[in-house]
């Protein structure tokens, strides 16, 4: 059967079906020699990526930058509206619309839930949200996937935590949407009262046939799951410092916690002290692996986005 990927955009993670998840899984593995400059290749030769970026990245950015230019394409953008005319009072919409204009598919970062949705809705060419606020960052969600699948053999049939900053951390929303496509995944929802998982993600686990617990205490739970996935506590999304300042530190998974374990720790970083550095050189450690397998899917989610929509001239 011929697999065809019908998004035009990479917007919410709740867009995707199991089999574009897929799809984007099984194209990355096939680029992985070339995101790892053992084989070369021209598939986006004269495309042009655009990237704005209104809040901080290393990542997403970087691994963006690098899945283009691996298939021979060029970008152009910013990396603080500051850098750009915004900063003259320009609006987010005209500057996206002349993105539309120089380059052939767009990533968007913003402290605002919705922007690239509001974005992909003015322009022609895809639209990729590189992150809006406390809300998704689907792209890394597949790179998580992608990440899992590689590791362990299998996405189905996994019991996975999530720790840390459920309440702010977009990258934990996203995950728990797609997980709750494959079969018989247990997840646990591990994180301080203050931080919980947000009502309407719950709220949508709860009527998906995804099984969850919500717990505080690690301890409770690590014999029993293959995938930590940790995360910061976003500082900068907190309004009240103090608040902060209390929960901060609240888990920090070291070698000693980790020993005789049967599972693996990811992150979709950076990371402050929730994992400590005795964790880097371990069998645990898949969050260097992790992020280096930004490039390959990112390089599938480019190639399929922009080769399935030729550029039209703009109006
Ligand atoms: N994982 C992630 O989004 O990292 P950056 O903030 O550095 O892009």
């Amino acid at each position: 059967m011929v697999k065809i990927f019908k998004l035009k955009n990479v917007i919410s993670i709740k867009d995707f079906e199991r089999s574009d998840i897929e799809y984007i899984l099984d194209e990355a593995e096939k680029l992985e020699k070339i995101a790892l400059s053992q084989e070369i290749s021209n598939e986006l030769n004269g495309k042009i990526l655009g990237t704005m970026f209104f809040e901080p990245s290393t990542r997403t950015r970087l691994s963006f930058e690098t899945a283009m230019k691996r298939l021979n394409g060029n970008c152009i953008g910013f990396q603080d509206s500051f850098c750009s005319s915004v900063s003259k009072g320009e609006s987010i919409a005209d500057t996206a619309k002349m993105f539309e204009g120089y380059s052939d598919a767009l990533v968007i970062r913003h402290k605002v839930e919705g922007v690239s949705k509001f974005i992909s809705d003015i322009v022609d060419i895809p639209v990729i949200n590189a992150g809006d606020g406390a809300g998704q960052h689907p792209t890394q969600t597949l790179l998580d996937l992608y990440t899992i699948r590689k590791e362990l053999n299998t996405i189905d049939n996994l019991k996975i935590a999530l720790v840390g900053d459920l309440k702010f951390g977009r990258t934990v929303h996203s995950l728990s949407y797609a997980l709750g496509l494959f079969n018989n995944v247990k997840l646990y929802l591990v994180s301080p009262n203050e931080l919980k998982m947000p009502g309407g993600v719950v709220h949508d686990l709860n009527i998906s046939n995804i099984e969850f617990e919500e717990v505080e205490d690690i301890k409770d739970i690590i014999d029993d799951v293959d995938v930590l996935y940790v995360t910061r506590i976003q500082k900068e999304r907190f309004t009240d410092q103090d608040e902060y300042e209390k929960i901060k530190g609240a888990y920090i998974i070291n070698k000693k916690l980790l020993e005789g374990k049967d599972l693996i720790v990811m992150h979709p970083l950076p990371r402050i002290d929730e994992i400590s550095g005795d964790v880097d050189d371990t069998k645990y450690n898949k969050y260097y692996i992790q992020a280096f397998n930004a490039v390959p899917v990112r390089m599938a989610i480019l190639k399929t986005l922009i080769n399935n929509n030729s550029k039209k001239p703009i109006k």
